[in-house]
């Protein structure tokens, strides 16, 4: 046991405590955790006595030279957070949490109306998706949680990764996610570019694109997931028809299961109950951007911002 890594690791605890404490500090695996590093570091204190100072030193410079990956799966380890999440999963999670899940559980799951899903013992005990897509299937639509029940297991997986992802950021004090950022290779970025993206756009869209961004972590957003909420060419809109037959346009501001709002070009927002009998057109000007996307690996993702990052 590296006792000053386990230092470091516990000051990176209590945030996470203070942040949300009695969450965190009733989840078994935590427990396990914490007993067991507290056994592990007095037999450490006991066995490290005679050459205490020179073990630290070393130890110290072992941390510092670790590369954020290794620090990550140290803590990760540590936590008891599970496998490592899968980033590429993730990004594409990224937007549909945005759109299915953000206006209740917050942009970063840290919860708004609902609860925070980084304390959740859903998310926590799940490793890969096995167990929070089946509950996000059914939901707990008497609490206020609805089911996702038409969402494809596939889109569920890269929300469960997404959710993984935001308990790693947490647990790395919010510097895991940027410093891990441009890892890519350029070059590589360049080619896959070239070769995948240029179907669709033209090198305008790319044009000092690498220095419109306030840090290569949006960079990385803003690519994968253009903002739709920014830019007004990118909106989604809808077409609601009413039984009726009254239809209304406007853009989509959130939509799932059971509701639909728009906004109309007046301005005026219309809040519809998708009960039989209405039927609900989308328009999204990102959906073949999206689908481009489900194919994106965790190296392409990263060679992709490397290379976009030197279009400044
Ligand atoms: C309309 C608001 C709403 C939306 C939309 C919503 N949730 Fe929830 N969610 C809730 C509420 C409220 C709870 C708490 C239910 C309870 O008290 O058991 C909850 C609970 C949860 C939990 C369990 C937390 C725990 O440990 O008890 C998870 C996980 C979760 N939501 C994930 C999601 C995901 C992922 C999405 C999007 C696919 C989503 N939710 C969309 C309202 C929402
Ligand atoms: C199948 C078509 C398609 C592919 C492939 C595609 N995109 Fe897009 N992308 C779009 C569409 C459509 C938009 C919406 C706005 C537009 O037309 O610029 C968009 C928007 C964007 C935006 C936002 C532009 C803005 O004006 O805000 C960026 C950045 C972007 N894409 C990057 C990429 C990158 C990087 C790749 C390759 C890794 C890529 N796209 C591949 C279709 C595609």
């Amino acid at each position: 046991m590296d006792l000053y890594t386990g230092v470091r690791r516990l000051n990176g605890m209590k945030q996470l405590c203070l942040n949300s404490w009695p969450r965190w500090l009733s989840h078994p695996v935590l427990h396990v955790v914490v007993a067991v590093f507290a056994v592990l570091s007095v037999t450490a204190i006991g066995q490290e006595e005679p050459s205490a100072g020179q073990n630290s030193a070393q130890q110290r410079k072992t941390y510092q030279n670790m590369t954020p990956d290794q620090r990550a799966a140290a803590t990760r380890a540590f936590l008891g957070l599970g496998p490592e999440p899968n980033k590429a999963a993730a990004a594409r999670g990224a937007p549909l949490f945005q759109q299915n899940c953000a206006f209740c559980h917050g942009q970063n799951a840290h919860g708004v109306t609902a609860p925070s899903l980084i304390t959740s013992d859903e998310v926590l005990s799940d490793d890969h998706g096995e167990r929070l897509t089946p509950f996000l299937k059914a939901g707990r639509p008497d609490k206020g949680m609805p089911a996702f029940a038409t969402m494809s297991d596939e889109q569920l997986n890269d929300i469960a990764e997404f959710l993984h992802l935001q308990v790693e950021d947490v647990a790395n004090r919010g510097t895991y996610h940027v410093l891990n950022i441009v890892v890519g290779n350029p070059v590589q970025g360049e080619t896959y570019v070239k070769a995948r993206c240029m179907k669709c756009h033209t090198a305008e869209t790319f044009a000092h694109i690498g220095s419109s961004f306030g840090s290569p972590d949006q960079l990385q957003r803003g690519w994968i997931w253009p903002a739709s909420s920014e830019n007004s060419k990118l909106a989604i809109s809808a077409t609601v028809k009413q039984p009726g037959g009254a239809t209304l346009t406007g853009r989509v501001k959130v939509i799932n299961d059971f509701r639909i709002t728009v906004v109309d070009s007046a301005g005026q927002t219309h809040v519809i109950n998708r009960g039989p009998g209405i039927e609900v057109e989308i328009n999204d000007p990102l959906a073949d951007h999206q689908e481009m996307i489900q194919t994106l690996t965790n190296n392409d993702m990263h060679n992709v911002t490397a290379y976009l990052a030197t279009l400044k």
